[in-house]
């Protein structure tokens, strides 16, 4: 960046206050910068400023991300707090976009570039990938599919992934799918609260080396999934001994043969529904978060055009997952909308050696890459030999999001990935957001660990428990988001109460994100983490009580109290508190047996890093579990009053055990 070179030290990069300025050549050559001149505005805060009229800026982003109705909407926006309608009476499909006008304009260019695991390596075209989502969305409809019906998918990460997406979407049907790394429990739940009438799936996928089974696994579950008619398996792995049931399941592969490589996109109304995304909150049970064609695609898009700069000849690389809304974003929709030409990778980002995503940039000629800051802080902690070893002089943007990032893994990330000449754009956002909100512009001055400024047309505050705004008065609070913007959740699946008292009823009529944040005096957003019971593991998202949920379901388990504690390299670790049933005896043994059983209840990412077995937990008089306590206690804090505590004894029983 300016006037900065790649030999300057960590340290002088760390120094306070510092603030990175973007290259001026990116500036000038940005997405942003053009759309600016094109409106005759001179300034960053000019834009923020024009932006506020959200109903020309959004209109002005359809135009900018080539979105084309059906029939054109006759308003842009209703709002009936708490909930919105975007481009009102616009008929439309996003797979009209992601993929049908792709084939007019961009036949030929490659969609994907996908590598496996072991090392094979693969290219789809725009062309093909209409073919292939057009075959799938055809057997959808013989298996009987219909328009709202919901199709749970649970693929790993291989383009089949995203072309099932498609498929669903591109016959009205709604799409929820689960992460391959949750467990064959945590699918039940989720088809179960769905309904979903059809399971896609796969074999198996390859991950650090090992073959992981899925279908197998999904049949331990399929028989109490009383909704699902038909299952659909890719065969990924070949090697594997998969039982089918007859009449009920079909190999992919398979059932796609003989059916018509095109199919007609279902004309739908901008607002219905598009996916459930499952996430975790503050109770028990996830909760499944709703996104509607239209203002999802414009939203996604738009910030994808202008805060990665996505132009025609770049090479995007988003690391996440799909099965996290970063994914369904950022490496489905919002790329395949601006016709960009993607980097999808199977694997783990260690195996075979801790290079292996280094590699990949180096192979494609990456130049724009988005991953999560708990990947930074293990490849920090591995040393930079690993990225020493490769060209990455292709990259010319970094992005990161999920989680705060530390200003030192920022400069990491700055000075050894980018060479000091990459902005660096952190982007705060949520599955309930299904964009990103605020976030760094490619002209926005940076400064390490802080997210910057919203979007345009965002309208984020900090507010204080009252409602009223600490904005730039550095005081950490409540960060909220103003107005309705166009990817905003349309609701909770089936849980109408629980969306207005999770979002709406904090401040009457304003989005409550469950986040603190600070804002400083220059306007600058510092996101400071969840204000709720929802702890941020390698930037997953899972809830205290979730973990607990699955605990207490062990026979052996009468009561626990899950936290989080910080971690170097994971930002939270997970510590269980538990009271034993009687009967029972602590043992290392039955640690290992309890870690086991949260695996198989939510998946290897909600396992418990310690678990404490104590006779008593802190209680309310109401018989509420005080997490708080404990969690003070295991940082090594005062507890704060604990008079009103049913069971003051039990802080002693807590802190005996973490001694
Ligand atoms: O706490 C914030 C944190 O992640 C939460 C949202 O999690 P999820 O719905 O899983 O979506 C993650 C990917 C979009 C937020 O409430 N978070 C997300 N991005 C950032 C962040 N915290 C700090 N900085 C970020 N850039």
């Amino acid at each position: 960046m300016k006037n900065e070179s790649g030999k300057e030290t960590i340290e002088s990069l760390l120094r306070e206050g510092r603030i990175f300025h973007p290259p001026s050549e990116l500036v000038e050559s940005s997405n942003i910068k053009a759309f600016m001149d094109r409106h005759g505005i001179k300034t960053y805060e000019e834009l923020l400023e024009r932006a506020k009229d959200i109903e020309w800026f959004w209109s002005e982003m359809v135009k900018e991300t080539g979105i084309e109705w059906y029939e054109e909407p006759s308003k842009i926006m209703e709002w009936n707090p708490p909930y919105v309608k975007w481009f009102v009476g616009a008929k439309y499909n996003i797979v009209h976009n992601a993929v049908d006008k792709q084939v007019k304009i961009r036949k030929n260019k490659v969609a994907y570039i996908w590598e496996g695991e072991p090392g094979e390596s693969m290219k789809i075209t725009f062309g093909e990938l209409y073919t292939e989502v057009s075959r799938l969305a055809n057997v959808l409809k013989a298996l009987g599919i219909k328009k709202g019906d919901r199709v749970t998918i649970w693929l790993p990460m291989i383009p089949e992934l995203p072309i099932a997406m498609l498929a669903c979407a591109k016959i009205g049907a709604v799409h929820s799918v689960v992460f391959s790394g949750f467990s064959e429990r945590a699918l039940l739940d989720r088809i179960l609260d769905s309904k979903a009438k059809l399971l896609i799936t796969a074999d198996g996928f390859y991950r650090n080396g090992k073959i992981v089974e899925l279908k197998s696994r999904a049949d331990e579950v399929l028989d109490k999934a009383h909704t699902i008619e038909n299952v659909i398996v890719y065969n990924r792995i070949n090697e594997i001994n998969v039982n089918m049931m007859p009449g009920r399941d079909y190999w992919w592969q398979d059932i796609v043969k003989g059916h018509s490589r095109s199919c007609d996109t279902e004309i739908l109304d901008a607002n219905d529904l598009l996916f459930i995304l499952y996430t975790s909150g503050t109770t028990g049970k996830p909760k499944g978060v709703m996104h509607a064609h239209g203002g999802y695609a414009v939203g996604t898009a738009s910030t994808l055009k202008f805060i990665f700069d996505i132009k025609e000849d770049d090479i995007w690389w988003c690391s996440a997952d799909i099965g996290w809304i970063t994914g369904h974003s950022y490496i489905v929709y919002g790329p395949l909308i601006l016709g960009a030409t993607q980097v999808m990778y199977e694997g783990a980002p260690l195996y075979p050696q801790p290079d292996r995503w280094w590699s990949i940039i180096e192979k494609y000629g990456v130049t724009v890459f988005y991953t999560a800051p708990t990947a930074i802080r293990m490849f920090m902690r591995l040393g930079e030999k690993w990225p020493a070893r490769h060209d990455l002089s292709t990259l010319r943007l970094l992005g990161t999001v999920g989680e705060p990032i530390n200003p030192e893994a920022w400069v990491w990330y700055y000075k050894y990935i980018g060479n000091a000449r990459c902005p660096i754009m952190d982007t705060w956002w949520q599955t309930e957001t299904g964009m990103q909100m605020i976030s760094p512009l490619p002209i926005t001055p940076l400064k390490p660990g802080s997210v910057t400024k919203p979007f345009p047309g965002i309208d984020a505050d900090v507010y204080d428990p009252n409602g009223s705004s600490l904005n730039k008065k550095d005081i950490g609070g409540y960060l909220v988001i103003k107005k309705p913007w166009p990817a905003m959740l349309r609701g909770l699946w089936e849980a109408e109460e629980k969306y207005i008292s999770t979002y709406w009823s904090m401040f009457d009529n304003i989005y409550f994100t469950g986040d603190a944040a600070r804002v400083d005096k220059d306007g600058y957003f510092w996101v400071q983490g969840r204000l709720d019971d929802v702890l941020k593991v390698s930037g997953h998202r899972i809830g205290n009580s979730e973990i607990e949920s699955a605990l207490v379901s062990h026979p052996t388990v009468s009561e626990a109290a899950v936290v989080g504690k910080p971690h170097e390299i994971k930002g939270e670790a997970i510590v269980a508190f538990i009271v034993l049933r009687s009967g029972y005896e602590p043992s290392e043994e039955l640690k290992k047996t309890l870690r086991k059983h949260v695996e198989i209840e939510i998946g290897k990412i909600a396992r418990p890093d310690e678990i404490y077995f104590v006779t008593d937990l802190p209680k309310t008089r109401s018989g509420k579990i005080m997490r708080r306590v404990c969690r003070a206690l295991l940082l090594g804090m005062h507890p704060g009053d604990t008079s009103t505590l049913a069971n003051p004894e039990a802080v002693e029983a807590v802190k005996k055990v973490i001694s």
